[in-house]
């Protein structure tokens, strides 16, 4: 089964009660994750002042997000589902984005790359904390051409390049000796010229799908959807918090 390579093996049992029981609760972060809460005041979404198209939209947080020098702005929750219906979310970085959708790199042969490979749906999500702001975006995933990815593993650092041929992503290793040797074995085979590997490259994913939520006081947040139509306008709907 696609994708089944690189999942944890799950208990028949998965449901039953741990039999390894955690430690004290009071003593664990749960005494005090219940009074863990935050009023959302900064901003305002709102239908007559947002951009009709999303990824116009998108383009204006994103530049707000990187003017509020939030954490790494371009971090994104990447979601994909297995071949055994599980999803799963793991976070990469965006590295260009247009109207024919989001792009970012990683090991085709990873666990998300065999997910994307048996079943092309996925979803996105930015969360900046800062600007009480996550956007989701949700679409069709494919490969990007051999050419983008070409040009853009080029423009990456050595060792970042190197690092692409050292780690068999999401496969399980002996140890961290594995990576060092790895790491040595292709720096010393590709000196400073190390091409990119087959297994790594560029997806695109194709929105169809997007939310713009606000956090807004008392919880009642700002949330607008945008859904392509058949038409391919954007239908923007506002939906409750
Ligand atoms: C801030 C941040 C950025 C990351 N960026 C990427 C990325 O662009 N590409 C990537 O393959 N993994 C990236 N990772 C590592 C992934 O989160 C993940 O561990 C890895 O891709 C393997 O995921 P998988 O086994 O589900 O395929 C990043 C992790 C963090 C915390």
């Amino acid at each position: 089964m696609l994708g089944k390579r690189h999942n944890p093996p799950v208990s028949r049992n998965a449901r039953a009660t741990y039999t390894q029981p955690m430690t004290d609760p009071n003593a664990t972060a749960n005494a005090s994750i219940t009074d863990l809460r935050k009023s959302y005041e900064r901003a305002e979404l709102d239908e007559t002042a947002s951009n009709a198209n999303p990824f116009l939209q998108f383009d204006q947080w994103f530049k707000e997000a990187i003017a509020a020098k939030v954490p790494e702005p371009n971090a994104m929750t990447l979601a994909t589902v297995g071949g055994d219906l599980r999803p799963s979310t793991r976070v990469v970085l965006i590295k260009g984005f247009d109207e024919r959708g989001i792009v970012w790199y990683t090991n085709y042969q990873s666990r998300k790359g065999l997910e994307l490979a048996g079943n092309p749906y996925a979803a996105l999500q930015f969360h900046w904390v800062e600007l009480e702001r996550t956007v989701r975006i949700e679409g069709v995933v494919d490969r990007i051409s051999d050419e983008e990815s070409d040009a853009y593993f080029h423009s990456r650092p050595l060792d970042s390049r190197i690092g692409a041929w050292a780690s068999p992503q999401s496969e399980v290793i002996s140890g961290r000796g594995v990576l060092v040797a790895n790491a040595a074995k292709y720096g010393a085979k590709f000196l400073l010229q190390p091409p990119r590997p087959p297994h790594w490259g560029g997806y695109r994913l194709k929105p169809d799908n997007w939310q713009f939520w606000q956090g807004r006081r008392s919880r009642l947040h700002d949330r607008l959807r945008y859904t392509l139509q058949d038409d391919m306008n954007w239908l923007r709907e506002r939906l409750a918090p």
